[in-house]
């Protein structure tokens, strides 16, 4: 499983691909305002140049179109164009898909990437678990290579929800991902180890200056 981050805040973003842990970005017009990016293409830009060869889903309404929705704000279908750029070669993920029957439907089209986002499924009182567990499963009954990105993550049970359930990558927010390095148990465990390592080098400490002075004396 892939793990992307859900943002557009490089500070954030470098820190966690220093960790290892990142193997993409993703963003929307909306995160790029909320992370303060006035000149979307610029901004795009610099996230690329940042990734290297990970992949980077950007969000645009005219000209290249990588991410696309599914459906356009009049419920008019996406799938053409989504069909058109796939045949020529352009990867694209299909986004903002809260059912099974889009899913597989952006698949179908050709889309390399179906991103299902989770915590608006789960606004409208459905389960967000069954629908990536049917799509993956569909997905792999028919041997599609189309991948399953979850996103709209809200809290880290989600996280954990959406890799249970099948998701080949989930895109997360960053300010999740100390929640889910961080443990207050371990925190405990370490701190009990480095005392008790403490302890045992003092012990060690003293029972040298004991022989030291035992031979002194001798
Ligand atoms: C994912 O790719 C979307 O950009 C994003 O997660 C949407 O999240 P929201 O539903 O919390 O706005």
């Amino acid at each position: 499983m892939q793990v992307f981050v859900d943002s557009a805040d490089q500070k954030q973003i470098a820190q966690w691909l220093e960790q290892g842990v990142v193997d993409g970005v993703t963003t929307n017009p909306s995160i790029m305002f909320k992370d303060g990016v006035a000149e979307i293409e610029e901004g795009a830009r610099r996230l690329a140049a940042m990734l290297g060869d990970l992949p980077l889903s950007v969000e645009v309404t005219t000209n290249v179109v990588v991410k696309i929705p599914i459906i356009n704000e009049y419920g008019e279908s996406c799938l053409g164009v989504i069909h058109r750029l796939s045949q020529e070669g352009i990867a694209i993920n299909s986004t903002a898909i809260l059912s099974f029957n889009q899913a597989i439907l952006a698949a179908k089209a050709g889309a390399t990437y179906v991103s299902i986002f989770a915590g608006r499924v789960a606004d409208e009182g459905n389960d967000p678990a069954v629908v990536i567990h049917n799509v993956r499963r569909w997905l792999d009954d028919w041997e599609f290579s189309t991948r399953i990105i979850v996103g709209s993550i809200r809290t880290v049970m989600d996280i954990q929800n959406a890799a249970l359930a099948g998701a080949h990558i989930i895109t997360i927010p960053p300010q999740f991902l100390p929640k889910m390095v961080d443990h207050r148990y371990t925190r405990e465990t370490v701190r009990q180890f480095v005392q008790d390592a403490q302890k045992t080098l003092a012990e060690m400490k003293q029972t040298k200056v004991s022989a030291a002075a035992a031979s002194a004396q001798q």
